[in-house]
This record gives C-alpha cells, sequence and structure tokens, in this order.
C-alpha cells in the first residue's frame, strides 16, 4: 500500500524522507512525492515511477527545509499520474497532505466542497483531505479544532498528515498504521519502523482514534474527542533495521537462501505462548485458522497437520471471505490469524469478527508491534527479520514451522522433529540451485504453468502456483492431482508446464499416474520429489527427509524457480508490478 512520512526536526528534511520512502517502497510504489516547508511556504515535488526514479529526475531531496513529509503511492483512486501523486496542496497551497487508506464517502464530500467553490486538481479520495483541512483552519485558525472536525466528517480506513505553511504537522491515524518515531531533537511520522529506525529506536504506536500535532519541538497526542491520551514508548528491535540486500541481487533471493537461520528462529524463546496455545486449542469449541495470500496457504497446511498428527479439526478461512459469513464463526472458539505483516485489513477484519463470536485470537505474525499482535490473546513471533520482497518466501516456512510446533505440543510430543537437522538440508537445497536456474530459462515463453499436489502437498501446490504468478506474470494455478480428470486435464497440451509435487508419501503412486496422464498430452514435467521417474523432463531432487517435514522442503525450489524465470522475463522479483507487501486496505 500507500507509504506516508513525516520529518520535523533540525536537520534537512527532505534527503531523510526520500531515504525513509527508499526503504517503506515494498509498500507500494507507482508514484513518489515529497513536500517541505521553508520560509513559511510550502515546496513540492512529485512523480511518476520509483524513489530512485523520480528523485534523480527532479531531485526531490533537494527541497529546502527541516520539516516535510513524503509519500509513495499504490493507486486506488485514479490512474498513475503525476497529479494523482502525493503530496497534495489544498486549493490556497498552504497546506499539504500525505495519506493511506481510502475515505469511502470522498464523493459526497467532493461534491460538497466543490459547491463551496474548492477545485480538485486530481482524481484521489485523498485531496478531500486537503481542503477539508484548509476550509477548517481558515474557519478556526487552530490545528487541533481542524484536525476534529476534519475526522469527524471523513469516513473510511486512513493515516494522513498534513503540513501547513507554518510549518506544524499534524496526522491522525484510523484503521491504517501511524508510528512517531522520537529522536534526539526531531520527530518522526511514518507508516513502518522502517522509515526512521536508522534514527531513532524510540516508537510511539498511535492508536486508532488518536491523532498528533507537532509544534515548536515537542508534540501533543489526542483522541477524537480533543482529550490528551497517554502513550507508551516502545524500543524497536534494531534488528528491523537489517533490511539491506547485502551482496544478494535482490531482497528475494536474500529472503530464500536466509530460510535454513530463520526455520530455527521461527517461534524462538515463545514455549510458554505454544503450551498456552495447545491448551487454548484443547478445550476449544472450533479451531479457525485465517490469513491471505501466501498465509491462507498456510492455513491450509494446518489443517492437514493437525488432523494428521494431533487428530483435532481446524477449519481454514480465506480471511478476505469471512465478512459475509460471519455466522459460520461458532462462539468461545480459537481464531488461528497467521500473517506476516499483522496489517492486512482483511486478516484484522476476521479477528473482528472472531472477537465479536468471543473467540480467542492466536496470532502467528512477524511484525510484533503490528495492529494483529496488539489485538491477540497470544502472540507468537515468527522472528524471521524484515521480509522486504513483495512475495512473501522465509515468512511461509517459518508460518509452516510455528504450525508444526503447536501441532507437535497438541500430539503430547508423539511426533518429534529435529529442527537443528532439518536446517542442515533446508542448506543443502538452498546450495544447488543450478539445475533450477537451467529449467528457468525454458520457461521463458510459456504461457501456463500448472502445479499438481495431493493430500499435504496440495496447499504446497497452491502456494507455489502464486509465487509464479506473482513472480513471473504467467498463468499458474495449484491443482488437487485427484481432480485432473474432472476438468484440467483439458488444458494439457505441449505448450504448459507442469509442476508435480511428488514426495515419497503416500500421494507419490497416485501423482506420479497423473504426471503419466499429463505426458500422454505433451506437457513438460517438472518433478520435484526424492525419486528419479522418467516421466520428468527436468528432476528437481529433494533430499530424503523424515516424511513429516516434506512441505516446508518442497517449497524451497519453487522459490527459486519463481526468482530465476522472474529474471528469465526481465521482470523485476523484488517489487512485482500492482503489488504491496502490507494489504491495508480491503
Ligand atoms: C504472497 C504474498 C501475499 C501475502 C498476503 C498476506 O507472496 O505475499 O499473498 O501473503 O497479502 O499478507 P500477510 O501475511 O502480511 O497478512
Amino acid at each position: 500500500m500507500c507509504s506516508i512520512i513525516g520529518y520535523y526536526g533540525k536537520k534537512n528534511a527532505a534527503p531523510i524522507i526520500v531515504k525513509g520512502l527508499k526503504r517503506m517502497e515494498y509498500r507500494g510504489y507507482d508514484s513518489v512525492g515529497v513536500a517541505t516547508e521553508s520560509n513559511n511556504q510550502i515546496e513540492l515535488k512529485k512523480g511518476i515511477g520509483k524513489v530512485n526514479e523520480v528523485n534523480s529526475k527532479i531531485q526531490l531531496d533537494s527541497l529546502p527545509g527541516k520539516i516535510g513529509i513524503g509519500h509513495t503511492r499504490w493507486a486506488t483512486h485514479g490512474k498513475v499520474t503525476d497529479f494523482n501523486a502525493h503530496p497534495h496542496p489544498s486549493n490556497s497551497g498552504k497546506i499539504a497532505i500525505v495519506h493511506n487508506g481510502i475515505i469511502e464517502n470522498f464523493e459526497e464530500l467532493k461534491k460538497q466542497l466543490q459547491d463551496e467553490g474548492y477545485n480538485f486538481k486530481s482524481e484521489t479520495d485523498s485531496e478531500i483531505i486537503a481542503n477539508l483541512i484548509q476550509k477548517y483552519y481558515e474557519l478556526t485558525g487552530d490545528v487541533k479544532e481542524t484536525i476534529l472536525k476534519t475526522v469527524s466528517e471523513i469516513k473510511g480506513h486512513y493515516a494522513f498528515v498534513a503540513m501547513f505553511e507554518n510549518g506544524q504537522l499534524a496526522a491522525a491515524r484510523f484503521h491504517e498504521p501511524l508510528i512517531i518515531g522520537v529522536g534526539q531533537d526531531d520527530f518522526f511520522l511514518s507508516s513502518d519502523v522502517l522509515g526512521f529506525i536508522e534514527y531513532t529506536d524510540n516508537a510511539i504506536y498511535l492508536e486508532n482514534g488518536n491523532f498528533v500535532i507537532l509544534e515548536e519541538n515537542k508534540f501533543q497526542i489526542l483522541d477524537y474527542n480533543g482529550e490528551h491520551v497517554k502513550y507508551g514508548i516502545t524500543k524497536i528491535s534494531k534488528e528491523f533495521g537489517d533490511a539491506y540486500k547485502g551482496d544478494y541481487a535482490h531482497f528475494t533471493l536474500k529472503e530464500i537462501y536466509e530460510q535454513h537461520e530463520t526455520i530455527l528462529k521461527a517461534g524462538e524463546k515463545t514455549q510458554e505462548a505454544i503450551e498456552k496455545t495447545a491448551d487454548y486449542i484443547k478445550h476449544a469449541k472450533n479451531i479457525y485458522v485465517t490469513g491471505s495470500g501466501t498465509s491462507y496457504n498456510a492455513a491450509l497446511i494446518a489443517k492437514q497437520i493437525f488432523s494428521k498428527y494431533a487428530k483435532i479439526k481446524a477449519e481454514p478461512i480465506m480471511a478476505s471471505e469471512l465478512q459475509f459469513s460471519p455466522d459460520s464463526i461458532e462462539e468461545n472458539s480459537i481464531i488461528i490469524a497467521v500473517s506476516q505483516s499483522g496489517e492486512s485489513a482483511d486478516v484484522l477484519d476476521a479477528v473482528k469478527i472472531g472477537k465479536q463470536a468471543n473467540c480467542k485470537i492466536i496470532a502467528i505474525v512477524n511484525l510484533l508491534t503490528s495492529s494483529l499482535a496488539r489485538e491477540a490473546d497470544i502472540v507468537i513471533g515468527m522472528n524471521c527479520g524484515p521480509e522486504i520482497g513483495v512475495a512473501a518466501t522465509k515468512s511461509f516456512t517459518s508460518q509452516l514451522v510455528i504450525l508444526y510446533k503447536i501441532v507437535q505440543k497438541l500430539s503430547d510430543n508423539t511426533i518429534t522433529i529435529n529442527f537443528e537437522k532439518f536446517a542442515e538440508t533446508i542448506l543443502k537445497i538452498l546450495e544447488n540451485p543450478k539445475k533450477i536456474q537451467e529449467i528457468a530459462k525454458q520457461m521463458k515463453e510459456i504461457s501456463d504453468i500448472y502445479v499438481l499436489g495431493r493430500g499435504i502437498n496440495y496447499p504446497i501446490a497452491k502456494e507455489a502456483a502464486l509465487k509464479l504468478k506473482e513472480l513471473t506474470y504467467i498463468h499458474a494455478e495449484g491443482i488437487p492431482g485427484g481432480e485432473l480428470k474432472h476438468g484440467p486435464l483439458a488444458l494439457m497440451d505441449s505448450n504448459v508446464f507442469v509442476i508435480i509435487i511428488n514426495p515419497n508419501d503416500s500421494t507419490y503412486l497416485d501423482t506420479l499416474t497423473s504426471a503419466r496422464e499429463i505426458k500422454a498430452r505433451g506437457a513438460k514435467i517438472i518433478g520435484v520429489s526424492d525419486i528419479e521417474s522418467d516421466v520428468y523432463d527436468y528432476w528437481i531432487e529433494m533430499p530424503k527427509i523424515d516424511q513429516v517435514l516434506y512441505p516446508i522442503s518442497e517449497i524451497i525450489p519453487i522459490q527459486f524457480l519463481s526468482y530465476y524465470a522472474a529474471l528469465e522475463k526481465d521482470t523485476d522479483p523484488d517489487y512485482p508490478r500492482n503489488l504491496a507487501k502490507s494489504v491495508t486496505v480491503k
């Protein structure tokens, strides 16, 4: 999604803002802009493209002044144009705003403002915030009153920062993240701690329905009744500042390679939380596991391993669908919410529905300071460090490890997993991607990929297809092997590639039969298996490991394949088009 940032301090604001935006670029990135205050005037530059591209064209970082705001946009209302990029000035040019989220009643407010003589230059919902603020500031001459009146009119999910021409900053938060960074003699406002971690590790997480006013080197935090609120300063883990590619060509590649370490950190030092979770689960009426995208695929695996190893029924729920059947949640149950960011709007909404049904919430989450973590009764941290590549890689395997740890506890340790030994196996898979690189070269021109898996391997087939489509833009679909003859077989011909997830488990022979049926129709077969077969045109050899761990290991070669095929197709693996890392809108 969009990122917003504000700086108020003693240093030049624009270079700090540009750097912060660059670090948060993973959230959304079709256009970028910066506005600063200098000599009681607002200066503003914005354009289409990535932060570095726009900056080298129009030198965003050369804007003068010690106070400023910035934005990277991921278009929702209106096309990707210079006019639609943020910051948006108000009609008088005396106020500029940056906004993340959606103003649901913007058409009504726009019409109202137009009737009062305001003009609009963009197609965005955001521009109404700038003009509402201008209207109320002209009426009251007071920033606090202006923000109170503005937030009482706008409906939706939002976080915004407004800059006044006298250098005051005001920012409000309602269901979109906004964090205050408190430095030695400067302040930051940001969608993510990555926006300021380089300068301070002191953060205040603004609560929903709170706003902050920054002036004369001090700040006040108020609620929407205008009352001062209590707040705490959180120390941010410096680890989150460690968001550099190092020697790797891309974050995605680095994050794939980190997995032999991150699977050992998953759920580390959370033994108590895992025990408590197992206890809740044993006494709950029903268990639901929810998430979106990759995290939902982890929920599908949870269903399989809970029933197979702990004889416990867990129902996976796609977070975005729950709003249409809220009654399917039985009272006094458990919701395990899986989310890397902890900020996915769909997941937060699912949790809200669960809370209304008196459910306990268990969060499996990477960002421990996220909205999800703060909503949960129990939090289990993935601890995999910042995942910058938009496509989830290491966070998925960390989610699986935590789910396995819960199952291990539920099974009274009848399944034992030696994660240390498993990490060595993962390292072996990671050491040799050469063959996968060769296969990726063959995929350059193809238009369709199908990924087949049965039983517990089916969610991995789905996750594999998701990775391939995100990174390569090739149409990809996960298919349960048994369903082939019920329809998808009609699609098989010499123009398609089919990946067969085929470990030596109870699904092995049936899946091999499916592979033969497909091969007979001329499709190329890539087998991901610990057993070689003549049916595979390309064999990705998997190590022989304990069956229990097949799913976690199987996804890694596909992550590599997606990455290398993306390079072949000349797409940017870190920032796939149209996607954003934290999907904070619905
Ligand atoms: C896929 C991907 C997305 C996310 C989804 C949920 O590679 O990255 O599908 O998995 O948007 O995000 P989180 O886990 O942050 O809730």
